[in-house]
């Protein structure tokens, strides 16, 4: 159908999802061209908005990335922003951890093509969870079927709907604890990392692992992954160990190494009770520490769309800290 541009008035056939701007309110207007629509909306209301997608990653079992994903995410959504959590680990604990199983899961969005608005779970106010279980690994069998080209990018194609990025501020995805096709899924759809690490020595070990697969992953599917976090978990200071490595961590990454979760036992108690560590233990250090985390990014998130400087100095060497 043609319309008339709503700034230079000339009438034309829109081909493109740009020519078209829905205000929030439901109205409609109609450009021609880019210029024309910059020229009415102005540069900001040009960007379409775009959820902060984060991953929480790292391919070591145990550092905490679930505990992370489930309070970030729910921290992040009792500030009052929309937030989407994704499992996608086959483990399925994040379902398990807030207490609901999806009547479809992660499984359904990647292999049928749900939509992933509908996968959502309701979970806490601002809160959905897109949950994951065992049948994830038929989803990675599919994943590897599909073409080179496509078959890490499914999880990006699923996803780029622009529901997704209209009703969420945030999207969180929980990774396993391996370097499967689904986590290639996740760092093509991401724009930044946030990796937990355990504070021993192994785990910087495991540091250097996760750099390099984002570089691989940047490498092979072009794509931009920029380390925003770091944070240090399971801290005890007052193990020599754990203040070293804190040190060796800080060092490296510098402002991007976040203050440390302290080893708190709250936080290992929260899932039995589907509770958050904020509806489990508020007083907690587990809360207090993770709390300050939600801030964090919500503190970044106005620039989260801006060239923040891109992770590209090596990991840190593990050098051997001396025993406590
Ligand atoms: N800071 C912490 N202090 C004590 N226990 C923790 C802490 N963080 C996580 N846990 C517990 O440690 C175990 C592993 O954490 P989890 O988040 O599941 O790690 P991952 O997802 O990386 O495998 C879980 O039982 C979790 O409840
Ligand atoms: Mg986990």
């Amino acid at each position: 159908m043609d319309q008339t541009c709503n700034a230079c008035g000339q009438g034309f056939r829109p081909a493109f999802v740009f020519q078209i701007a829905v205000t929030p309110d439901g109205q409609r207007s109609h450009f021609c061209s880019l210029e024309c629509r910059r020229a009415r909306l102005g540069d900001e209301a040009f960007r379409a908005k775009r959820a902060r997608r984060i991953a929480i990653l790292n391919q070591k079992g145990g550092t905490g990335k679930t505990t992370t994903a489930v309070n970030v995410a729910a921290g992040v959504a009792e500030r009052g922003r929309n937030v989407l959590l994704i499992d996608t680990d086959a483990q399925g604990n994040v379902g398990v951890s807030l207490g609901v199983s999806g009547e479809r899961s992660l499984y359904h969005v990647l292999v049928d093509g749900v939509d992933p608005t509908e996968a959502a779970v309701p979970v806490r106010q601002s809160l959905d969870v897109i949950t994951s279980d065992a049948t994830l690994a038929a989803a990675e069998i599919w994943l590897a079927r599909q073409a080179p080209e496509q078959r890490s990018r499914v999880m990006t194609k699923r996803l780029n709907l622009m529901q997704v990025s209209r009703r969420y501020d945030l999207v969180v995805i929980d990774c396993g604890p391996s370097l499967n096709l689904l986590n290639q899924n996740a760092l093509s759809y991401v724009d930044e990392v946030i990796i937990p690490v355990t504070c021993d020595y192994l785990a910087l070990v495991g540091v250097k692992q996760v750099v390099r697969t984002i570089k691989d992953v940047e490498r092979h599917l072009h794509h931009s992954v920029r380390i925003s976090a770091v944070l240090p978990t399971f801290y005890d200071g007052r193990t020599r160990l754990a203040r070293e490595v804190l040190e060796t961590l800080q060092g490296h990454f510098k402002q991007r190494c976040l203050d440390p979760i302290r080893h708190n036992t709250r936080l290992a108690e929260a899932p039995s009770h589907r509770k958050t560590i904020y509806e489990y233990a508020p007083q907690s250090h587990g809360a207090a520490d993770y709390n300050r985390v939600a801030d964090w990014v919500l503190a970044t998130t106005a620039s989260a769309g801006d060239a923040a400087p891109h992770f590209d100095s090596p990991a840190p060497q593990p050098s051997a800290p001396a025993a406590a």
